[in-house]
């Protein structure tokens, strides 16, 4: 068998035996493609959530699901114990809990020894997201795990018409992450979802710790905070903030957005830059200052 050919049985029978998504070789060692994409955090995260891994309130209405999966490591192969699956979603009228003790439709649970987590939960519904967009039924999902980059993502459902017109679940990042109902014998109903996880750029906490704090536009209209989270930059808002990837250099990203445009938070010499960009457009950027 000539070496090329044989490279690619190879890699072939790896697929095979790949319990989800697909392996490739990069030279040295195989390495998975099976990463989970990522989706925008939205406005509605509150970190804390009860540790609990049943989410139900007696006499709520919503139809009944039973979410699990498994956390695999980058290798797509190998089950990732202890990491921190984070859920929220909507109630059955759509209305997020964003202030109540009750954290009502959010909770965490900590993947057992075969990389597992489950959820018993309702199905959530559609919303309007304002501005004319209905985003489709979706859960919110937060993996963390040490090595990794913390992942922040969406799961959705098939079937849903409001798919088309949503521009995060209908982008090709969001295919794997369309899922399926299936009824589970008795009265309720599985959705299975294999998160696969992607290697961390780490950012030093000193580092992270010199660029928290308030910033204000250079023509003084506008004002952000940034604090850190267990490794990571957020920005405040109303319900508690929004956070950023590494990208390296300096430069952050606001994860999730798929359609070749990005929101960048780039530092310059104690000059933070907001960069927005949109296809079709030109980049946006401003400049902040850092004021306390
Ligand atoms: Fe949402």
């Amino acid at each position: 068998m000539k070496r090329r050919k044989f490279i690619e049985a190879s890699a072939l029978s790896v697929v095979a035996i790949s319990s989800f998504g697909f392996i490739r070789f990069d030279g040295k060692k195989y390495v998975g493609d099976c990463e989970t994409t990522t989706d925008i955090l939205g406005p509605f995260y509150r970190p804390d959530s009860p540790m609990r891994s049943n989410l139900n309130i007696s006499g709520s209405k919503g139809k009944p699901i039973h979410l699990t999966g498994i956390i695999l490591n980058e290798d797509c192969t190998t089950p990732y114990a202890n990491a921190k699956v984070e859920l929220w979603h909507c109630d059955h009228e759509g209305v997020y809990d964003n202030s109540t003790p009750a954290y009502n439709y959010r909770g965490t649970v900590m993947t057992d020894s075969k990389g597992q987590y489950a959820f018993d939960t309702i199905l959530p519904v559609p919303y309007d997201a304002g501005g004319g967009l209905i985003r489709p039924a979706h859960y919110h999902m937060m993996v963390t795990a040490a090595g990794y980059q913390t992942l922040v993502t969406q799961l959705y459902f098939s079937g849903d018409e409001n798919i088309k017109k949503d521009p995060w679940a209908s982008n090709d990042a969001a295919k794997n992450r369309v899922l399926e109902i299936s009824p589970d014998g008795r009265n309720g109903n599985i959705v299975t979802y294999h998160v696969g996880l992607s290697k961390k750029l780490n950012v030093e906490e000193a580092s992270l710790e010199k660029l928290t704090g308030t910033y204000t536009a250079e023509n003084g209209d506008d004002s952000l905070e940034l604090f850190q989270k267990e490794g990571r930059l957020w920005q405040k808002n109303e319900v508690f903030g929004i956070v950023y990837d590494y990208l390296g250099n300096n430069t952050f990203e606001f994860p999730g957005l798929h359609d070749g445009s990005y929101r960048r938070l780039i530092f310059q010499n104690g000059v933070l830059k907001q960069e927005m960009f949109q296809p079709g457009s030109e980049v946006k950027s401003r400049s902040f200052t850092k004021i306390s």
